[in-house]
C-alpha cells in the first residue's frame, strides 16, 4: 500500500481534503491525524473492521482498547449506557481538549473498539483537523496514538511515516502537536473516580471540579502484581532502542553522576545519549546531549519528550541518561512517560 502524507494548514483548513480522507474512514480504512496530544490513527469506531485494521496495523495486542474520538457533546449519548454528572462537568470544563473519560458503552460501539470491555474510553480532542475529520466521517473515530506498538508516541507527521509506511493509506500532516504526551485517563465508574492515566489535565484540576479523585493504585505500584485498570499502562510502552535510565537528586550531583557514567560507557566504546536542559546542558561531556527545554517550561519539556527519544533511537545510541523532570504542574504525567520508557531504572544521588 501507497502512503501519501499530505499537509494541512491548522489555520486555514482545506474541507476538500478533509473529505477526503473521511471517505477512506466511512470506507472502513485508516487515516493518520494530529490531535493537541499526540497523533492519531483513526478508523470508524462504529465498525468492527475499522478497529481490526487499527491493531493490526500498528501490532497492538487486540485486548488493549481504544479512545473514541467524537466533536459534539451530544455524540456521547449514542455511545454511551450512562453519563454520571460529573462527567458532563468535567466535558464542560475540558472538552474539547486532553481528557479522556470512561463509560459503560452502548451497544453502537462493538466490542472490537473496547478490545472486548464493557466499558468505552471517549474524548473531544481540542485540534481544527481532528475536530472537522471527525464531523465528516460520521462523529466517531477510534484512535490510538499512531506509533507502532511499544515505540514513543508520534508528535510529528514524520514520526507517523517511519512507524507505519506501507501501512496506512493517508497521514494528514499538521505540523508538530501542542501538548506532546497523550491525554489524562479518568474512570468516572468507581466510588471516587479515577485517574488511568496521568497527562496535562492534572488531578489537581479534576477534583477542582468534582472533588476527591485518586490515582489507579497499578499505576504508581512497583509491585507487578498491582495490575493497571487502563490495559494499555501495563504494557512496556514508549520504549526507546537504548537502554535509558534516569538519574534522580540536586542538579549539580546529577551533572556529575551523569558525566561519570557516560565517559565509563565511552570508555567502553558506546554511544551515549544525554537528556539535559537549556540551564544544564552546557555542564555534560558528552557530544551527544540534548536539551529537552527550559526547566522553567514544563509545557516544552512534555512536548520534546518523545522526539529527543526518537532522535536518540535514529543515532542508534546505546545508552541514555536522563535528568528527572517532576515539575509542579505536569510533572507527574512526564515522569510517568519517561519512567516506562527507562523500565524504571532510576539511580537516586
Ligand atoms: O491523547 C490521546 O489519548 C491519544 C490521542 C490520539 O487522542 N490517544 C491515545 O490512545 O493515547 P492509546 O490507544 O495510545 O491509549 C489509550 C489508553 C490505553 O492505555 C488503553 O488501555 C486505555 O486508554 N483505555 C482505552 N479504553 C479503555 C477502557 N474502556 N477502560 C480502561 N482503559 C481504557
Ligand atoms: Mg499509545
Amino acid at each position: 500500500m501507497e502512503t501519501l502524507v499530505k499537509k494541512i494548514d491548522c489555520k486555514n483548513i482545506d474541507i476538500n481534503l478533509i473529505r477526503e480522507a473521511a471517505q477512506l474512514i466511512r470506507a472502513g480504512e485508516l487515516v493518520a491525524f494530529p490531535t493537541e496530544t499526540v497523533y492519531g490513527l483513526g478508523a470508524d469506531a462504529l465498525h468492527r473492521e475499522g478497529a481490526e485494521k487499527i491493531y493490526s496495523a500498528k501490532g497492538r495486542p487486540s485486548d488493549n482498547p481504544l479512545i473514541v474520538h467524537i466533536a459534539e457533546f451530544k455524540a456521547l449519548e449514542k455511545i454511551t449506557a450512562a453519563v454520571p454528572q460529573e462527567a458532563w462537568k468535567l466535558a464542560e470544563k475540558f472538552w474539547p481538549g486532553p481528557l479522556t473519560m470512561i463509560f459503560p458503552k452502548s451497544s453502537a460501539v462493538p466490542k472490537t473498539t473496547t478490545g472486548g470491555m464493557e466499558t468505552v474510553a471517549v474524548r473531544m480532542p481540542d485540534h481544527p483537523v481532528a475536530l472537522a475529520l471527525i464531523r465528516e466521517s460520521g462523529g466517531y473515530i477510534a484512535a490510538p496514538s499512531a506509533n507502532t506498538s511499544g515505540k514513543p508516541s508520534p508528535t510529528l507527521a514524520e514520526h507517523v511515516y517511519l512507524d507505519l509506511k506501507g501501512r496506512v493509506p493517508l497521514i494528514l500532516d499538521g505540523g508538530g502537536v501542542g501538548i506532546g504526551i497523550e491525554s489524562t485517563i479518568i474512570d468516572l465508574s468507581e466510588k471516587v473516580p479515577t485517574i488511568l492515566r496521568p497527562g496535562y489535565i492534572t488531578k489537581k484540576m479534576i477534583s477542582e471540579i468534582i472533588g476527591e479523585v485518586r490515582d489507579d493504585p497499578g499505576l504508581i505500584s512497583e509491585d507487578a502484581a498491582v495490575r493497571p485498570k487502563a490495559p494499555g499502562m501495563k504494557y512496556k510502552h514508549y520504549a526507546p532502542k537504548a537502554d535509558l535510565t534516569v538519574i534522580n537528586g540536586p542538579q549539580k550531583q546529577v551533572i556529575k553522576k551523569i558525566n561519570e557514567l557516560s565517559a565509563e560507557k565511552l570508555a567502553r566504546g558506546r554511544k551515549v545519549g544525554v537528556i539535559g536542559t537549556d540551564e544544564s546542558i552546557s555542564c555534560y561531556q558528552c557530544t551527544c546531549a540534548k536539551s529537552i527545554g527550559s526547566r522553567c517550561d514544563e509545557d516544552a519539556i512534555a512536548r520534546h519528550l518523545y522526539g529527543i527519544l526518537r532522535e536518540f533511537d535514529d543515532m542508534e545510541i546505546d545508552d541514555i541518561y536522563s535528568e528527572s523532570f517532576a515539575t509542579p504542574r505536569i510533572g507527574q504525567a512526564i515522569m510517568n512517560r519517561l519512567l516506562k520508557a527507562a523500565g524504571h531504572q532510576v539511580i537516586n544521588v
